[in-house]
């Protein structure tokens, strides 16, 4: 039409970009829809967490009292017909308690259920005769510590992942955590002192050090249950003399169970219980065995 003289060349130029204008949007639409297809798994895992039915929280405020922690009749699965731990007994008293097994025998699982990270299926967990699943989970938590064997650490300075344990702590509960864990001299010969950024969970600290830290949080929060799970598995034998003396000198106040591998690190007034796998009838059916051993027998 321009070659025929119907149609004026700036026409012809505006219609091109508006072509272009037009054709834009509609190639944005097909890619709405190929994201939307996409995130449509995505919205079905969220739905999955929004449907969850939410946890019974309890009202009832803990009263540590003597610090006793039961379990009785403890049943327990993650998944249906995997029985973890059936009819688990065992009592844990003030002072120091030692959890010995196999892996794979649920001694983390014990850990876990009395944070109430999970339910028990069956049976009920107490600490000094209170039924757990009826104390406010915030209460709680706030008197449990745990520490694993490779403890989280945040991406921020020595002395805000200290401080984490009580945010209410002044720098000198800070120091004074960091001295008892043995950890203040290192830190005072960085550059940085307590500014010294650790790096990604602790990426520029060795295994010895990052459990210092976590000990040193889990002193300031000052909580009267502390649970260890093999928090020395990975460190130097000066780092774990260190931390068994600090856990030591709490066992007066409080109540700490520990699981550990190394039976040398298992002092003689301990209680241990001892966790057994035993294979019954089903391939996958455990049972779980508990033995109140005398300390003098479990130290090799
Ligand atoms: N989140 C989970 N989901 C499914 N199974 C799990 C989970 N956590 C642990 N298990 C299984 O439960 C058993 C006990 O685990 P755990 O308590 O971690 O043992 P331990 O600390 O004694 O090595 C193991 O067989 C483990 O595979
Ligand atoms: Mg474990």
């Amino acid at each position: 039409m321009v070659v025929r003289g119907t149609l004026a060349i700036g026409t012809f130029t505006a219609l091109l970009s508006y072509v272009t204008m037009f054709f834009s949007p509609v190639s944005q639409i097909s890619q709405l829809w190929t994201a939307y297809k996409s995130a449509l798994p995505a919205y079905d895992r969220i739905k999955e967490i929004f449907d969850l039915k939410q946890d019974y929280h309890g009202e009832d405020k803990l009263i540590l009292g003597n610090g006793k922690v039961e379990f009785e009749n403890v049943c327990f699965s993650y998944e249906i017909d995997r029985p973890i731990l059936h009819e688990f007994n065992a009592t844990f008293e003030k002072g120091l308690n030692y959890i010995v097994g196999d892996n794979g025998s649920g001694k983390s699982t014990i850990l876990k259920l009395l944070c109430s990270l999970y339910n028990p299926d069956n049976g009920s967990i107490k600490i000094n005769d209170q039924d757990i699943s009826r104390i406010n989970k915030k209460d709680l938590i706030n008197n449990i510590s745990i520490i694993f064997a490779d403890p989280y650490l945040f991406d921020d300075s020595i002395y805000e992942n200290i401080k984490i344990g009580n945010l209410s702590a002044s720098k000198n509960d800070v120091i004074r955590a960091a001295k008892l864990v043995k950890i203040h001299k290192f830190v005072e010969s960085l550059s940085d002192g307590y500014e010294t950024q650790i790096g990604e969970n602790g990426i520029n600290l060795s295994s010895g050090e990052k459990q210092k830290i976590a000990l040193a949080r889990a002193i300031l929060k000052n909580s009267s249950i502390i649970l260890l799970d093999e928090v020395t598995k990975s460190i130097d034998k000066e780092s774990r003399d260190s931390i068994n003396e600090v856990i030591y000198n709490l066992k007066n106040e409080k109540t700490i169970i520990i699981v550990t591998h190394n039976n040398n690190e298992i002092v003689s007034d301990g209680n241990i219980v001892h966790l057994q796998q035993e294979q019954i009838e089903s391939k996958f059916e455990k049972q779980v065995v508990i033995k109140h051993m005398s300390p003098e027998r479990a130290i090799i």
